[in-house]
């Protein structure tokens, strides 16, 4: 008899395709960036002394590291065909401390056997030169993060890296690809260095919009999960609560989808259920607390409690309909005691979702965004039925930034 499969919803070796490392085999959204990058750096290819600068930048999640590297392996095929040699070096300028340690790292990546003489980094990197001098070879190097750089080392060894040719009269074989959050880096930069390493191109990398973190997840979903463990509506509601909650970042979906598929597993579910969606929600950025809920007006707390409950009994459902929602409402309403009048659900609605805790799909329903709905019914039972159901702290304003 065959052994049986391991009780969990990720294929084998899928959690790897979740990884912050992972460069997947497309990119959806950054085709053209791509393209614009490898077009880019084509002429540097036959010929060593056209090395070229492109700057990307954009906030973080917008897929900056993965399109370099993509560029990196795609321009590496390109010059496998031609029969040049051609090396990509991917540096991140945070995690290095002095500019030797940062001209170790790109030799590191690119000719670990190079022998070394000297000890300094003008040494190392001469040794460099003269090693692709040697083997006709040309270096894209990636330098990620690299406003970090001038923080700690300056922008010493940015000079450094684009002087080969007056070094030893020899072309600049290193061509770049310069990484940041922010492009004001620039402007720091003397003027000397500035002049040499002001980018040929630049592009402006955009925070995905919630239907272009659908189709990155999708991919992600197929190589990573078994079939028929996330369904479209799960999908959907993990790339709303990234766009909203995460501000359209790649890295933070991702995240979410991996702690949503975690908890399924821990739950022996066969499929990611919105309540997991909700609780990886709450594991990986926390926005509400049991004091938030106790500043909510009782008002607000009544309708949010009918969407708790609402959507902890429609378990498959991400959204409650507002006609659901209403007549749980005026079921929370009845047990409290409270007038049967008709309620003005759609104010406190309006309410809820300004301050980040709903969202509301015209004609779909209700969601729940930041908890777990049978937690958020528990701390509101117990909120509404102690003594004075009062807060005594201050009043919750949101937390979700408003861009
Ligand atoms: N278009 C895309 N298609 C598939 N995966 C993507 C895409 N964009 C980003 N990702 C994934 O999202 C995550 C974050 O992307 P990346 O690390 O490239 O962001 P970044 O812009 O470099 O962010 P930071 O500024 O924080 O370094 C990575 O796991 C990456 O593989
Ligand atoms: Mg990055």
């Amino acid at each position: 008899m065959a052994p049986s499969r391991r009780d969990s919803i990720f294929r084998e070796g899928g959690i790897e395709k979740l990884s912050i490392d992972y460069v997947p085999e497309r990119l959806p959204h950054r085709e053209s960036e791509l393209e614009r990058i490898v077009e880019a750096f084509k002429p540097f290819l036959g010929h060593p002394h056209a090395w070229r600068k492109v700057l990307i930048h954009g906030p973080t999640g917008t897929g900056k590291t993965v399109t370099a590297k993509k560029a990196g392996e795609i321009l590496s095929n390109i010059s496998k065909g031609m029969g040049i040699g051609f090396k990509y070096a991917h540096v991140n300028c945070r995690f290095e401390r002095s500019a030797f340690s940062l001209v170790q790292e790109i030799i590191r990546q690119t000719v670990p056997g190079l022998p070394l003489r000297g000890y300094g980094p003008a040494e190392y990197l001469r040794a460099l030169f003269g090693h692709l001098e040697d083997n006709d070879e040309i270096l894209l190097l990636a330098l990620d993060e690299v406003d970090h750089l001038f923080a700690g080392i300056g922008d010493d060894i940015l000079y450094a890296l684009t002087r080969a040719s007056e070094m030893a009269e020899i072309p600049q074989r290193i061509s770049m690809i310069l990484i940041a959050r922010d492009a004001e880096f620039l402007r720091g930069l003397r003027p000397q260095v500035l002049s040499k390493i002001r980018p040929d191109e630049a592009l402006d990398f955009k925070p995905y919009g919630q239907s272009d973190i659908f189709d990155i997840l999708s991919d992600r979903v197929e190589w990573a999960f078994i079939s028929g463990s996330v369904s479209p509506e799960a999908i959907g509601f993990i790339s709303k609560n990234a766009s909203l909650i995460g501000g359209g970042d790649a890295r933070y979906a991702i995240q979410l989808l991996l702690t949503a598929g975690l908890v399924a597993d821990r739950e022996g579910s066969k499929r990611i259920l919105p309540e997991h969606i909700r609780e990886a929600q709450e594991k990986i950025d926390p926005r509400i607390g049991h004091e938030d809920l106790l500043a909510l007006s009782d008002e607000e707390k009544h309708v949010l409690l009918a969407i708790a409950k609402a959507l902890r009994i429609m378990e498959e459902a991400v959204h409650a309909p507002l006609e659901v929602v209403r007549d749980y409402y005026r079921m929370v309403c009845e047990e409290l005691g409270m007038p049967a009048e008709e309620p003005p659900l759609e104010a406190t609605l309006g309410r809820l979702k300004a301050l980040g805790i709903i969202d509301i799909e015209e004609g779909i329903g209700i969601s729940l965004l930041l908890m777990r709905a049978r937690a958020l019914e528990e701390s509101l039972e117990a909120a509404l039925l102690a003594p004075s159901g009062k807060s005594n702290g201050p009043p919750f304003e949101g937390r979700i930034p408003k861009s």
